[in-house]
C-alpha cells in the first residue's frame, strides 16, 4: 500500500515546545513547568491520534489516557497500557489514516521529530523565549519553506516562569 495515497485527507502536524535554543527535553524531562502550554497542548490534541516515542510516553503516560496515543517503539512485547504500539512510524500514520483521523499529531521525543519534519504538514511551535540546559533538541526547521499563519504571546506571570509564544506554521509544499 502507498504511504502518500492513504495520507489523503490527513494532515501530520508536529507540535512542541522548546527554548529558543531548540531545547525540548533534558534527562527526560521538559525542563520547565508552564501550564498554560500544557493545557494548549491537550486541547489541541483532544480527539485527535497522537503519535509519540516509548520514551515520551513513559512521561507522557498519566495524562494521555483520554487520548488515541499510538506509542512507536522497537521492542516486540511492549506493554502500552491503554495506547496503540506500532513498530514503525509508518505503521503508525497508516493506523490513523485507515481510522479516518484528519489531522495526526506527533509529539515527540527528539527522535520521533526528526523522523517526521520532512512529512509535516504544519508544525505547532510554543517559542519559550530562554535558553535551556537540555539534551534533547528539536531538528533544524528551514523556516523559508513554512508560512507562519498564527502568533499568540503568552506572558510571565506567577505561574508561569517564562514569557514564550504559540506559533503555528504551514508548509508551504
Ligand atoms: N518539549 C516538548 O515538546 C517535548 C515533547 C516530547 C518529548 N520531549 C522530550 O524529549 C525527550 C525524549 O526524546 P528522545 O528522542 O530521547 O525519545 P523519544 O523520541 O520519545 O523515544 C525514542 C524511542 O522511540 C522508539 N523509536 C524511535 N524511532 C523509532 C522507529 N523508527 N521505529 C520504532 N521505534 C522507534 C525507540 O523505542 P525503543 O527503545 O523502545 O525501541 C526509541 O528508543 C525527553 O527529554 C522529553 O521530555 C519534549
Amino acid at each position: 500500500m502507498n504511504m502518500q495515497s492513504l495520507r489523503t485527507g490527513m494532515d501530520i502536524s508536529l507540535i512542541a515546545a522548546m527554548g529558543n535554543n531548540m531545547v525540548i527535553g533534558k534527562e527526560g524531562k521538559m525542563p520547565w513547568h508552564l501550564p498554560d502550554d500544557l493545557q494548549y497542548f491537550m486541547d489541541k490534541t483532544q480527539g485527535h491520534y497522537v503519535l509519540m516515542g516509548r520514551k515520551t510516553f513513559h512521561t507522557y503516560k498519566k495524562i494521555m489516557k483520554d487520548h488515541k496515543v499510538l506509542v512507536v517503539t522497537n521492542q516486540k512485547h511492549f506493554d502500552g497500557e491503554y495506547a496503540d504500539v506500532v513498530s514503525s512510524i509508518e505503521e503508525g500514520i497508516v493506523k490513523a489514516a485507515l481510522a479516518g483521523e484528519s489531522e495526526l499529531f506527533v509529539s515527540g521525543g527528539a527522535e520521533i521529530y526528526a523522523q517526521t519534519l520532512d512529512l509535516a504538514d504544519r508544525l505547532y511551535l510554543t517559542m519559550i523565549r530562554h535558553d535551556f540546559e537540555g539534551d534533547a533538541f528539536f531538528p533544524d526547521v528551514e523556516f523559508s519553506k513554512w508560512e507562519l499563519v498564527s502568533i499568540v504571546h503568552h506572558n510571565k506571570d506567577e505561574k508561569h516562569e517564562f514569557e514564550f509564544d504559540y506559533l503555528i506554521y504551514e508548509r508551504i509544499w
